[in-house]
């Protein structure tokens, strides 16, 4: 039998990715003091995020979810946060189009700052410094100063979240979204992408229906969800002393719940099914995501989705699959097989991102087109299975940042030094994002097509 949660079991338990904080007196003052202050995200968003996942794994829905590797608190501006849910929405229109199909919108933002590290040390000649972890643990300077983590910083970045998420609100909330708004960027958009030809028959078909429903008298007017839309936050929960302190129990269902972020997830190094990580996911009842790697057995899955979601219930658990694009043919499939086998009810996401970073004139980058291929095998992967592609996750930003090579403006190894801003991983810049949605938009309706002439014929 499962033994007794609480918000703090997750101490008894093995951890991997702890900062060394220099003073736990220091440390536990934060915590003691965040616990006192108000939650970020309230249970009833998470159970309506909830509720629109279980669609997605039923087969009825797309999840997009996306946005920087790490937030900083250097770059934290109303700008970076508008031209970020610019490009996100127009991502989710084309994609909606797409698939035919709700787009349910969760961004990696007002919250993503603890960052896990495939090395406790960062060598530089001769000089060797603790990682960084990421803005809420520690500084990015290369200096002895900035590489020690500080607990003050917990507190900037629950201020940064919830002045983001507060932005985030009045857009989602005030007209920004609108539809209209929303269609314009786009095709703004592909009148100066150098692919445009390419776009212009999906754009048109976009900007037909909406005419078309113009026309019978659907407008923003008197439609709120042509002006409105559902904007959840997400994050990885790595800093489990930060989780626990906005770990809150709602007064309606008497249940606990993150209130860090709507939906939470472990990362691929930390989900050991014994250890600290999963311990504190499994008690809370968030939406959680799973980070799935190539070194996740089937086995070491089906007992991960049992102790996350042991009532089996749709939309508590999404697995983001981040396998490579020359490993996911591998990979994948076996992992679907043991889910189905099981009768698991689960969202398959795909994050193209973290299998496919490599190092180019001593950036990391991740190269588009291998980007645009894991999510490609990725949905005819589903397919061949007879299982839903539900969703996709990915690093992105709304500025014109030079950090993942390709894309339609060719970006080259020569160019990555231009703009390379990045805390962490590299991102996919504005027009890299929307590509990638057109061309999976494409690619659904292909999907599609295909599907109804199996019925058919
Ligand atoms: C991330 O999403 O930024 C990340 C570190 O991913 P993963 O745990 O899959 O490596
Ligand atoms: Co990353």
């Amino acid at each position: 039998m499962a033994q007794t949660w609480t918000p703090n079991s997750w101490r008894q338990k093995p951890i991997q990715q702890v900062p060394d904080y220099p003073d736990l007196a220091a440390l536990e003052a934060v915590e003691t003091r965040l616990a006192k202050y108000p939650p970020l995200v309230f249970a009833g968003e998470a159970r309506r995020l909830k509720t629109a996942l279980a669609n997605v794994a039923e087969g009825r829905g797309f999840l997009l979810q996306g946005g920087d590797c790490a937030e900083s608190f250097a770059e934290h501006g109303a700008d970076t946060i508008r031209d970020f849910f610019r490009a996100f929405l127009q991502m989710a229109v084309v994609l909606t189009f797409g698939a035919q199909q709700p787009v349910v919108k969760v961004g990696r933002i007002a919250g993503q700052f603890a960052k896990p590290r495939s090395s406790g040390v960062e060598k530089q000649g001769d000089v060797t410094l603790p990682s960084y972890r990421g803005d809420i643990i520690n500084g990015i300077e290369f200096t002895e100063e900035a590489r020690v983590p500080n607990p003050e910083r917990q507190v900037m970045a629950y201020r940064q979240s919830a002045a983001t998420l507060n932005l985030l609100r009045a857009f989602a909330m005030g007209g920004y979204a609108n539809l209209e708004n929303v269609h314009q960027w786009m095709l703004g958009f592909v009148k100066d992408s150098p692919q445009a030809e390419r776009y212009r028959k999906l754009a048109d078909r976009i900007s037909e229906t909406m005419d078309f429903m113009k026309a019978i008298g659907i407008t923003s007017e008197n439609h709120p969800s042509l002006r409105e839309t559902d904007f959840f936050t997400s994050h990885e929960a790595l800093l489990l002393g930060y989780e626990q302190a906005l770990t809150r129990v709602d007064s309606t269902s008497g249940d606990w719940y993150a209130t860090s972020g709507h939906m939470i997830w472990i990362g691929d190094r930390t989900r050991q099914p014994d250890h600290a990580h999963v311990e504190y996911c499994r008690g809370i009842k968030n939406p959680l995501g799973l980070k799935c790697g190539p070194s996740l057995t089937a086995d070491g899955l089906l007992e991960l989705i049992d102790l996350l979601n042991p009532a089996n219930e749709a939309g508590r658990l999404t697995l983001i699959c981040r396998f490579g694009h020359d490993k996911v043919a591998e990979h994948l499939p076996r992992l679907i097989r043991a889910v189905e086998r099981e009768g698991k009810k689960v969202v398959w996401s795909c994050d193209p991102m973290h299998g496919n970073t490599i190092t180019l004139n001593n950036y990391k980058t991740r190269p588009f087109e291998r980007i645009l291929s894991e999510v490609e095998s990725f949905f005819q992967i589903h397919r061949a299975e007879g299982t839903h592609p539900g969703g996709i996750h990915i690093e992105m930003t709304g500025n014109d940042v030079t950090e993942c090579t390709g894309g339609a403006r060719a970006l080259s190894g020569d160019d990555l030094a231009d703009r390379y801003h990045t805390h962490c991983d590299p991102r996919l810049n504005a027009d890299q994002a929307l590509e990638l949605a057109f061309l999976l938009a494409e690619r659904m309706k292909g999907g599609r097509d295909e599907k109804k002439m199996v019925v058919n014929g």
